[in-house]
């Protein structure tokens, strides 16, 4: 064996040239990694004995796509080396066959492509996830895997950046054989049985791309049927431009195409938030006083006290995961209507098929219900969903802590409420902490991972840990009224409601925010939810428009009115009993209604959420500015190629946030008060993403 470069070495094996890439931890494509792929192969072709090539990769996977963290930095873009070392490849005159085990995506599976042959271990994946960087394949991907899969497919897995199965890559022709056992092995048979027989190239293929081409109504209908999902992102329309350059120009003039639409992504602030939120995910794993190494607690069985909204939607996480979980409920009748919209929501699940009937009674069979809290004196981690009143709560914790094991981690749902208070009802405050999920608590991403004053590292690594088994993004927020995101949610809806009492109405602040690329905005979403939530007939005294819209049942889309009128298929549109109420309001209390702008309202909305993120970072609530971001995106559907509200605020620049807030304190008040340490950075022109605590 001899060694390329420190990443890349070559060995003969029966007749057959081993090219090993092994760069730690994903062999992205960095310089070094290029340039061993390119002597690699010139050295394999001019070694006699060497009748084809494997390419293979060491550690957890085939090449992972491009070096992300090259991107932006000085020294060119990051395919300068790779045309050549893909030529080397493509060109070469001995059959080169990638071995895929791990997953090949982006840059690694156009290495890939490349190659003539390509085959892999049956837990291999590929994919092109580019777009969720807010790129687009810009190392020939776009034209050549259209050569294999078509464009209808192409379209379907560039734009969603999707991964597929070794199987599924063979069957639709991306892969052309699996290998059973090991890789290696199983590679080098295939070479030889390719040694002497033409090179295929993928960019010669036509047959797939000739049924499409002059087919404009195929992309026409795609970007039809995708534009909701696509809206304020520039890489898939740029996608669909590659694919059909693919299909209607010959192989070369494509990669010119392709090259110049990369080109505009990569200097794209939308690209450059989107890669900020890949290494924001990765860097809220890492918590500068709990090192990798703090030892973790097993969780072998889950114990949820509350089946209501958020305590089934928390079990379906564990169930998902194969952990057995125990539910504890006041009332039969409460426990058996949990458990029966877990079972509903399995099988809807079932119906779509995404999961089988079996995988529908398999994750119920994981599930027992009870309504003793003594049934749950086995479980490893306990999770208290019961309403949101700290009195309860309480009451909970302390009969909590005479049932349940010695080292159990007891853990709090509250969305608001105070951790350490709740943990001063145990004689164990180190083991608890707040396991905030978010709604529905089965599909959002977000955990927030409250840490009180006494909860241990250990628990703290655990529930870190326990985030990424059930798919989740765990960031570690400390104990403050709402957290990081709803105490940032609600001064944007403060401003919301304060807007609406000076003349706009409530689609025209949900309108904006839409436009900005929120999901929808606060008062569609209240809609959503429910305006009776914390709402009582008895206590209600008509001083909100909430409150009168609730009182004349318009309690939101269950009861087809709310702040919107909805028909029967749950379309909104603004209503005129709304508005008149919206009015009322204001003559009584003697405001002007005005026109409001829509920059006002952005300004307004946002601008005291990013405040309010810059006070949580001076208290030290969060560890860095890219968790605050986490939290909005994985939880409340910030725009991700907006990179999230510390990243947008740096993006604006935090003078003009700063001079805009104190142009509003100066009419409104104090709710503008910009903090010390926004005002600090702003004056030297630092940066939000700067902070480090
Ligand atoms: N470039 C640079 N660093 C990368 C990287 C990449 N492409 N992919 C992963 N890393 C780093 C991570 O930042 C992390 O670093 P850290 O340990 O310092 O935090 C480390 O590798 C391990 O990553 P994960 O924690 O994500 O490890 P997992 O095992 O959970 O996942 C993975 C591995 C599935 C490969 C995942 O990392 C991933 O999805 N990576 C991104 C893949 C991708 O987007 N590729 C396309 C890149 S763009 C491109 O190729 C453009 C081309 O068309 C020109
Ligand atoms: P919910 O009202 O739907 O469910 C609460 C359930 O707890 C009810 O079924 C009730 O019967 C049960 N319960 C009450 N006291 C109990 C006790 N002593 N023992 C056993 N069961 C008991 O409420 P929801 O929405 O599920 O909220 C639960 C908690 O989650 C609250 O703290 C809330 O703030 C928090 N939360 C709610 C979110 C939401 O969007 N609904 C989002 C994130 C957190």
């Amino acid at each position: 064996m001899v060694a390329i470069n420190n990443v890349t070495t070559l060995e003969v094996q029966d007749g057959i040239a081993v090219l090993t890439i092994d760069s730690p931890p994903v062999n992205a494509l960095s310089g070094p990694v290029r340039q061993g792929l390119y002597d690699g192969i010139h050295k394999a072709l001019a070694d006699a004995e060497a009748k084809a090539i494997v390419l293979i990769c060491g550690g957890r996977t085939f090449i992972a796509g491009a070096d992300i963290s090259e991107f932006g930095k000085p020294g060119g873009t990051p395919t300068v080396g790779l045309n050549e070392t893909f030529e080397a490849i493509e060109n070469a005159t001995k059959p080169v066959v990638a071995a895929i085990h791990g997953t090949a995506l982006g840059g690694g599976l156009e290495v890939a492509l490349t190659c003539h042959y390509r085959v892999a271990v049956p837990s291999a994946r590929a994919g092109l996830p580019e777009v969720k960087l807010g790129l687009l394949p810009g190392a020939g991907g776009t034209q050549r895997l259209p050569r294999l899969v078509g464009a209808e497919k192409a379209l379907a897995l560039m734009t969603s950046g999707d991964q597929i199965s070794a199987a599924e890559a063979v069957k639709s022709g991306v892969f052309d054989a699996v290998v059973e056992g090991d890789l290696k092995t199983g590679a080098i048979a295939f070479a030889k049985s390719v040694v002497g027989k033409p090179s295929p190239r993928v960019r010669d293929r036509d047959e797939k791309v000739a049924a499409d081409r002059g087919n404009a109504e195929l992309f026409a209908a795609f970007r039809k049927k995708n534009a909701r999902a696509f809206r304020g992102q520039k890489a898939p329309e740029l996608i669909i431009q590659c694919i059909e350059a693919a299909v209607n120009l010959p192989f070369d003039e494509g990669i010119a195409v392709e090259r110049t639409l990369f080109g505009k992504l990569i200097v794209s602030p939308e690209s450059a938030a989107m890669r900020h939120i890949f290494f924001a995910e990765r860097q809220a794993a890492k918590i500068p006083d709990v090192p990798d190494q703090t030892p973790v607690l097993p969780v072998k069985k889950v114990g949820v006290i509350g089946a209501g909204t958020m305590g089934g939607g928390i079990s379906m996480n564990f169930l998902n995961a194969g952990i057995p979980v125990a539910i504890v409920e006041m009332k039969q009748e409460a426990l058996d209507r949990g458990i029966g919209v877990m079972r509903k929501n399995y099988e809807n699940t079932a119906k779509k098929g995404r999961i089988t009937e079996a995988d529908v009674e398999k994750r119920m069979g994981l599930l027992t219900g009870s309504l003793e809290l003594e049934s749950l004196n086995d479980c490893d981690l306990i999770i208290e969903a019961v309403f949101e009143n700290m009195a309860i709560k309480k009451d909970v914790f302390a009969r909590l802590d005479k049932v349940a094991k010695p080292g159990a981690i007891l853990a709090s749902n509250t969305s608001y409420l105070d951790v350490n208070e709740i943990a001063s009802a145990t004689a164990r405050p180190e083991s608890v902490i707040g396991l905030h999920f978010f709604s529905p608590a089965n599909v959002m991403r977000l955990l927030e991972i409250v840490r009180g004053d006494k909860t241990s590292k250990e628990v703290i690594a655990t529930s870190m840990k326990l985030a990424k088994t059930i798919g989740k993004v765990g960031v570690l927020v400390g104990v403050c009224p709402g957290f990081v995101g709803n105490r940032m949610l609600s001064q944007r809806q403060q401003q919301a409601n304060a807007l609406v009492n000076e003349g706009a109405m409530p689609w025209d602040v949900d309108r904006v925010l839409y436009d900005f690329g929120f999901p929808m905005g606060p008062f569609a979403m209240s809609d959503l939810a429910g305006l009776d939530i914390g709402w009582s007939k008895e206590a209600s005294s008509s001083s909100t428009i909430r409150e009168v819209l609730c009182e004349m049942d318009r309690r939101g889309q269950k009861t087809g009115a709310g702040f919107y009128d909805y028909d029967e298929n749950r379309n909104a549109r603004p209503s005129p009993v709304t508005e008149k109420i919206i009015r009322e309001f204001a003559a009584k209390s003697g405001v002007n209604p005005r026109e409001i702008t829509d920059q006002e309202i952005l300004e307004r909305t946002i601008y005291p959420m990013i405040n309010e993120g810059a006070k949580i970072l001076e208290e030290k609530k969060a560890i860095r500015a890219s968790d605050i971001d986490m939290v909005w995106v994985t939880g409340y559907g910030w725009p991700i190629y907006r990179g999230g509200p510390m990243h947008y605020a740096d993006h604006v620049g935090l003078k003009t946030v700063v001079e805009r807030l104190k142009a509003y304190q100066a009419q409104m008040g104090d709710f503008f008060k910009v903090s010390p340490l926004l005002e600090k950075l702003a004056a030297e022109g630092g940066k939000l993403s700067s902070v480090s605590n």
